[in-house]
């Protein structure tokens, strides 16, 4: 099969099943030619509320599956590639979290939304890149224990000196390996480009960025923008998305170690699997924690507008 013949038997599936494909910008090319829906963590938990159709599969990782499954309790929600989780949402445990609010009694819980529903349900709102700096300042409660990004965190902190805040020494394992070094090593190589970078990078690379935002803020900022050059500090599939929607304009990896294999190993013959019900993830929640996450993530849309 093509990718071509790949693409028009999901377009055919689609219909004939009554699917709706979500994908976050993160997927490969040939997946987002074929989805409904596609942006950043929030454009997607927002569009998995609204969704019609019986079905979603939801091209990204596992936390977007879960979101999406708890928005649409009684929609069928398919991860088509179960071995896509994002490592960060995994690293820290309902135990952990319960113990380290033990140490912060008085402190309000947030929760980037890459965490487990298991770990939304124990907190009190979470957060998405483009709607963390918001949110939290709308927060009642000047006080934030911030799971599990403390990069995240303190981009947070920087924009509202009013709160306090204490963070997880967690994060995104592809995002936190940017240093201060690749900043100076690209910026040499490319003295016209304009720095972008998501929250998930270090400070020092941060403090030294010309923009700061989400994957799909990132792609407006560049394609917006007046300038000609960039240097992408986020997963390097942003820098080929870029490239093909401007051609004008050159984009380069902040470094080659921006890549994300859980957000890459989905195939177009995934979700033809998926379709066919031979392959992929049906998502299945216990009732607890799905009433527990769902008054988490709906707080975040409440107050992230
Ligand atoms: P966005 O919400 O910016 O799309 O980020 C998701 C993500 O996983 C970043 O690594
Ligand atoms: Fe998770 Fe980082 Fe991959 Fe985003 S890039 S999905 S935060 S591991």
């Amino acid at each position: 099969m093509t990718v071509r013949e790949a693409q028009d038997e999901i377009l055919r599936l689609k219909k004939e099943k009554d699917f709706c494909i979500l994908a976050h910008v993160y997927q490969s090319r040939d997946i987002l030619e074929i989805a409904d829906y596609k942006g950043d963590s929030y454009g997607l938990s927002v569009q998995a509320s609204k969704t019609e159709n019986k079905n979603v599969i939801m091209c990204g990782v596992r936390f977007m599956a879960e979101t999406c499954k708890i928005l649409s309790p009684d929609k069928t929600v398919f991860l088509p590639n179960p071995v896509a989780g994002c490592p960060m949402a995994e690293q820290m445990s309902v135990q952990t979290l319960r113990e380290f609010k033990k140490k912060y009694p008085d402190y309000a819980t947030v929760a980037y939304v890459n965490t487990t529903s298991e770990l939304k349900a124990e907190c009190d709102v979470c957060v998405t890149s483009s709607s963390a700096v918001k949110i939290c300042k709308a927060m009642p409660e000047n006080k934030i224990l911030f799971i599990p990004d403390p990069n995240l965190g303190n981009y947070v902190a920087e924009k509202l000196p009013e709160k306090e805040f204490a963070f997880y020494d967690g994060g995104c394992p592809r995002h936190k390996s940017m240093t201060d070094s690749d900043v100076q090593k690209s910026r040499q190589l490319h003295p016209k480009a304009l720095l972008l970078v998501h929250p998930e990078c270090p400070p020092e690379v941060v403090k030294n960025a010309d923009f700061v935002g989400s994957t799909t803020e990132i792609m407006s900022y560049a394609k917006n923008s007046g300038a000609k050059e960039f240097i992408i500090g986020t997963e390097n599939s942003i820098v080929e998305h870029l490239q093909y929607d401007c051609p004008d304009k050159e984009f380069y990896p902040l470094s080659v170690n921006l890549f994300c294999p859980e957000m890459r190993v989905t195939t177009l013959m995934d979700i033809i699997g998926c379709m066919n019900g031979t392959s992929g993830e049906k998502i299945e929640l216990n009732d607890e924690v799905m009433t527990g996450a769902k008054r988490c993530i709906e707080r975040m849309i409440a107050l992230g507008g």
